[in-house]
């Protein structure tokens, strides 16, 4: 292309200098030129360099403005490139935002998942381990009895295996005279073979006649109606201070002396707040100097507060904690 250019602009010159040279030769003669060619010459070297420069001025004059048109089609295009980038730059920004905030549900919603189920192998964990621990009792207890008829399950309602075994343990080791139980049910039984073997009598207190009626069914099934006098008492108001409660009727429990073992498992809760209170300011003074006083599911917010009010009120009794699945408080008088 610059060579073409190069030869045109040859071209070009040898023709300008060919018009120059025939002008001359023209304006001033054969003759002049012949002798002053000096003149004549310098003039068409003037004229010509004129007219090249002018001719170059001419063409850099198109360059520039075809440059100048370039630059701005070039800028044009560059415009559109960049808005293009930009756009493109917005799409992939909101297409990774959307991202994140996928990810970020997900990893929430898998956090959410492992703590579900990380709590459900927790709970599956503590049902394992109370599951041993009440075959454990169950076996142990189990051992100790035999028994005159299918015994009554120890769960739900019923005192678990796990809190009977202290209470058999220390009926076992102290032979009370005299256990008395709130509630009666399923323990009256099992306590009952152990009491036939020490001696002991059980005082069962039951508020509803219904269940009086089935445990009294339960005991005389298994022969152990000499041992374990299920008594009906039916709940009345007992007031202490400002404070009142619905508790077993005070009649139930006037001859009672010499207990050494009372187990709290009633009154319902739904009689009234802390329901099992009461059992201890009325009954302590009734128990012999060795008493333990079990107090069953302390796992209970109710109970937990029944046992707090106990440990501060009755210091002279001493206080181990949270034994079992449910939960059972166990309160020391020792003689010694
Ligand atoms: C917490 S339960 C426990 C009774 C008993 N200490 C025991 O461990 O089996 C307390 C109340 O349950 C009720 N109950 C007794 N026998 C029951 C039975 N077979 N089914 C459901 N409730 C019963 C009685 O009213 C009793 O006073």
């Amino acid at each position: 292309m610059s060579l073409k250019v190069l030869r045109s602009r040859k071209h070009m010159a040898v023709a300008l200098y060919g018009t120059a040279a025939s002008a001359l030769v023209l304006a001033y003669g054969f003759e002049v030129v012949g002798e002053r060619f000096f003149v004549p010459a310098f003039s068409a070297v003037s004229v010509s360099a004129g007219l090249l420069v002018f001719l170059r001025m001419d063409s850099l004059l198109r360059d520039c403005l075809r440059n100048t048109e370039r630059t701005r089609r070039v800028r044009g295009e560059l415009r559109h490139v960049r808005r293009r980038l930009d756009s493109l730059e917005r799409a992939e920004e909101s297409r990774h935002h959307g991202q994140v905030k996928a990810a970020a549900a997900s990893q929430a919603r898998m956090e959410r998942e492992f703590t579900l189920v990380d709590r459900k192998f927790r709970a599956l964990e503590r049902t394992v381990r109370d599951t041993y621990a009440q075959t454990e009792a169950f076996v142990d207890l189990r051992a100790l009895i035999s028994p005159r008829a299918p015994l009554p399950p120890l769960v739900n309602w019923a005192a678990s295996a796990d809190a009977l075994r202290p209470m058999i343990e220390w009926i076992l080791r102290t032979e009370p005279k005299v256990i008395v139980e709130c509630g009666s049910g399923s323990s009256s039984v099992w306590m009952g073979y152990v009491a036939e073997r020490t001696g002991s009598t059980i005082i069962a207190l039951e508020h509803d006649p219904h269940y009086a009626e089935l445990s009294r069914a339960l005991v005389e099934a298994h022969g152990l109606s000499d041992v374990v006098d299920v008594r009906l008492a039916q709940l009345r108001e007992w007031r202490n201070g400002e404070e009142s409660w619905q508790w077993y009727a005070l009649d139930a429990v006037e001859d009672l002396a010499e207990i050494g073992l009372l187990f709290v498992d009633g009154p319902p809760g739904a009689t009234g707040p802390l329901a099992r209170y009461p059992a201890l300011p009325i009954l302590l003074p009734r128990c012999a100097d060795q008493v333990a006083v079990f107090l069953d599911d302390t796992r209970r917010e109710e109970e937990s507060a029944v046992s707090d009010r106990w440990a501060a009120e009755f210091p002279g009794l001493v206080r181990s904690d949270n034994r079992g699945n449910k939960g059972l408080d166990m309160f020391v008088r020792s003689s010694g």
